[in-house]
């Protein structure tokens, strides 16, 4: 038999990888990546009392009408969160083809801000002006002649982000992917006395397959039909434009920047983190999350553990925080020391 020597490494037996894998304690001295609860952002979405609460593509998340909010926002509150996304759901009968029509101070968005800022102060309130939430079509822009008019829906977004710095949101994240909207939000903001609201620009953002359930969250599905958002979101093949949109946001003003989905484009975040060193975040999408849970019910993964694996995948990658629907289970594992 040959000897067990190993020629090609003359450190060994001096030199063991494995001691410093020896207990949990020693793994958490030397990890090189910490996640801690103020990296958690969690999007909610919000219903009227009507409609329905379950969410089938994402089992275990929910819309919530304004109570519940408010005790689901307790309970972040109370595991620490530091901050919620919201999205509004209306389903078909209630969306509008003049969708401007419902951007005003007391739609179900706005009157969410206003009762949230009143009852649980303290935390971080973010939310998007895309319009996806509330057209007929489910298109995130306005269409004029069957094409997505960037420059109208520049108008539109930049009142609305006005309308909804006015009712107390903390930061405004528009995730419809026209071109010169951090600039014309910006500008909208500040025009309006609202120069303290930050900007979370959706930057990279994909034409992804992995929105299913949140376009089934909002209502915004059925409403698409067929059509896709390819003329305005990333091409799933490009990196290098991604670092284009970037650094055109930063320059119009964004003062956090997002990669979305965060899981699939590990990639494009790190390069963003190395390359602009300015506060980027990572979105957890609905279908990623969904992957997951999918999997865990039918028995073939362990859902905590690889939901905190997904997380450290984002931090080790260079995201500063996380958007994730299972922000509260994050929180709760980490609380109760999960590794
Ligand atoms: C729409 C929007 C989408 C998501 C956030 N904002 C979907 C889309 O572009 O159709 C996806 C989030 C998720 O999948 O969790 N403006």
């Amino acid at each position: 038999m040959q000897s067990t020597k190993i020629s090609y490494n003359n450190s060994f037996p001096k030199v063991r990888l494995r001691r410093n894998r020896t207990h949990s304690w020693l793994r958490n001295i030397v990890s090189e990546t910490k996640l801690s609860v103020d990296d958690l952002i969690c999007p909610i979405f919000i219903r009227d009392q009507k409609d329905e609460k379950d969410i089938p593509s994402i089992p275990g998340v929910q819309r919530h009408n304004l109570s519940e909010l408010i005790d689901y926002v307790g309970q972040l509150r109370e595991l620490k969160i530091p901050a919620i996304h919201l999205f509004p759901y209306f389903n078909k009968e209630d969306r509008l083809d003049n969708v401007v029509s419902m951007l005003t101070p007391d739609n179900m968005l706005c009157r969410a801000i206003e009762e949230l800022k009143r009852q649980i102060p303290g935390i971080g309130i973010i939310s998007d002006v895309a319009l996806d939430c509330y057209s007929t079509h489910g298109q995130d822009g306005i269409v004029v002649d069957g094409k997505i008019d960037n420059d109208k829906t520049l108008e539109v977004i930049s009142h609305y982000a006005q309308v909804q710095a006015a009712a107390g949101v903390d930061i405004i994240a528009p995730s419809e992917m026209m071109d010169g909207r951090i600039g014309a939000i910006r500008e909208a903001l500040d025009s309006h006395g609202h120069n303290d609201v930050g900007i979370l620009s959706y930057a990279a953002k994909y034409a992804s397959g992995f929105y299913g359930p949140f376009r089934d969250a909002v209502g915004s599905k059925n409403c698409l039909g067929q059509a896709d958002k390819k003329t305005y979101q990333m091409d799933p093949r490009n990196a290098e434009e991604a670092m284009r949109e970037i650094a055109l946001d930063i320059e119009e003003g964004a003062d956090w920047i997002m990669v979305k989905p965060g899981l699939l484009y590990l990639d494009i975040l790190k390069m963003a983190k190395e390359q602009f060193k300015i506060p980027t975040f990572a979105f957890h999408v609905s279908g990623e999350l969904a992957m997951l849970k999918a999997a865990a019910k039918n028995g073939w993964l362990d859902y905590n553990q690889c939901l905190i694996e997904t997380m450290y995948a984002f931090k080790r990658a260079g995201a500063d925080g996380i958007l994730t629907y299972a922000a509260a289970e994050v929180a709760t594992l980490l609380k109760e020391g999960h590794e």
